[in-house]
């Protein structure tokens, strides 16, 4: 690491603390971004296989120019009339099902996730949520009790369960695909049946359908469907979390619950929202919007503001003009047969999986259970930062790599992943 870098990181650490989370060994400097590309603080150029915020590409120059545009002619809080919000919550709610039609905004998933739960507790009566054992909502305080997947000082709370999602790869064990369902889907069963032993009346779901931090496993059709159906007959609201699922990047669908057959009660937005402005909310139906509104007297300073709602809508513009979708179904398909050829190369790779433009690699342990293989995945997205491509890794074991590139990601920049993954996987 360059001598200024060990200074700044010093620096960081007296005045931010040491524990403010920082990414690979040798963290990167970063000064600049452009498309699919980051640059450090020497020139070196990284291509951006890791982040889905910058949605359409870093510092896209119709998004700047919406802001920069919107900055130099009014900026307030949220309570005057003004149209960019309107259009804008018009807009994204015509890209759900017709029964979403209202939004709120906020300016983090955090914060979306904490109204949802909010609101579906206004409206059920009830207080127990059950969230997946390996998840993560946001960093408040109820979200973090809620926070399965990574340790916080505060403990589960009495009014949640934990539901363990299936993973095809590991949990199959010769079953088919409408076994798995059914067999996963009894732990929400009994998830329900032991909040009502405790005098708890389930409030909500609250799960992420790609399962992004659980480790993106394959879908098993038919489970969302059934854990959905479970909470609702207890009186409960399905909350999909779509802040990383979200935004076309499944090619498929805009939304990755559009993936299955379950349509939501509340909807968490986040992340790729703003393409890096901070800019989150949720779509629900009118009538909870309006019900739990009445109880709450909700508003939120800085929430969809004319600044946020000109961000947000020339995002929209973009994936819509660019039609990113579309790039995401062609090459995630490329990226994704690259991938399966490189697994027939690596035995260290037990398993691909992937979902438009979101790929994960299972890296394993040359045994017979092929185990998960952390401290492999942990040197592999070390070796591929020196190689000038980002990653991370996800997951349980935290052994499956994580590549979530920005939605422009093109077959060129598929070819120069694959090649330093080719050559990294080599090199462990
Ligand atoms: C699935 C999911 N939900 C919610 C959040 C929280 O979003 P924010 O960091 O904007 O509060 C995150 C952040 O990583 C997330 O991955």
């Amino acid at each position: 690491m360059p001598a200024d870098d060990h200074h700044l990181l010093e620096r960081r650490y007296r005045i931010m603390g040491r524990n403010a989370p920082l990414f690979y060994d040798k963290p990167v400097h970063l000064v600049r971004g452009e498309g699919v590309w980051l640059y450090d603080a020497d020139g070196k150029r990284y291509l951006d296989v890791y982040n889905n915020v910058p949605c359409v590409g870093h510092c896209h120059p119709q998004v700047v120019e919406a802001l920069a545009r919107q900055a130099e002619t009014l900026n307030i809080h949220t309570r005057y009339l003004h149209e960019g919000i309107v259009n804008y919550a018009e807009r994204l709610c015509a890209t759900f099902a017709p029964s979403l039609d209202a939004a709120m905004f906020t300016c983090t998933g955090t914060e979306a996730n904490e109204l949802a739960l909010r609101m579906a507790r206004y409206v059920t009566g009830g207080t127990g949520i059950i969230v997946s054992d390996f998840s993560y909502h946001g960093n408040s305080e109820t979200l973090a009790a809620l926070t399965t997947c990574s340790p916080t000082p505060e403990p589960l709370p009495a009014f949640a369960r934990q539901i363990q999602i299936p993973d095809p790869y590991r949990d199959r064990q010769g079953r088919s695909d409408e076994e798995l369902a059914r067999v996963f889907a009894s732990q929400v069963e009994q998830a329900v049946r032991s909040m009502q032993a405790d005098g708890i009346r389930p409030a909500a779901l609250l799960i992420d359908t790609l399962f992004a931090n659980e480790g993106l496993p394959d879908r098993v059709p038919g489970y969302v469907e059934q854990a959905v159906r479970i909470v609702r007959e207890a009186g409960g609201l399905f909350i999909c979390d779509e802040v990383q699922a979200g935004f076309a990047r499944t090619g498929d669908a805009m939304w990755g619950h559009q993936l299955t057959d379950a349509v939501p009660d509340i909807v968490t937005l986040g992340k790729p929202m703003g393409n890096g402005h901070p800019v989150a909310g949720l779509v629900a139906a009118r009538a909870h919007v309006d019900a739990f509104g009445g109880a709450a007297n909700y508003f939120n300073t800085f929430g969809g503001n004319p600044v946020s709602a000109a961000v947000a809508s020339a995002v929209l513009d973009v994936i819509e003009t660019e039609d990113l979708a579309a790039n995401c179904r062609n090459v995630g398909a490329y990226v994704r047969s690259g991938l399966d050829q490189l697994k027939a190369r690596h035995p260290v790779v037990g398993n691909v999986r992937s979902q438009g433009l979101f790929f994960g690699l299972d890296l394993v342990n040359d045994d017979a259970q092929n185990s998960p293989a952390p401290d492999k995945a942990k040197r592999l997205i070390n070796l591929m930062r020196d190689r000038g491509v980002l990653i991370s890794r996800i997951g349980r074991h935290d052994n499956i790599l994580k590549m979530r590139p920005p939605l422009v990601f093109s077959k060129e920049n598929a070819d120069v992943l694959l090649t330093t993954l080719d050559d990294a996987l080599a090199a462990l």
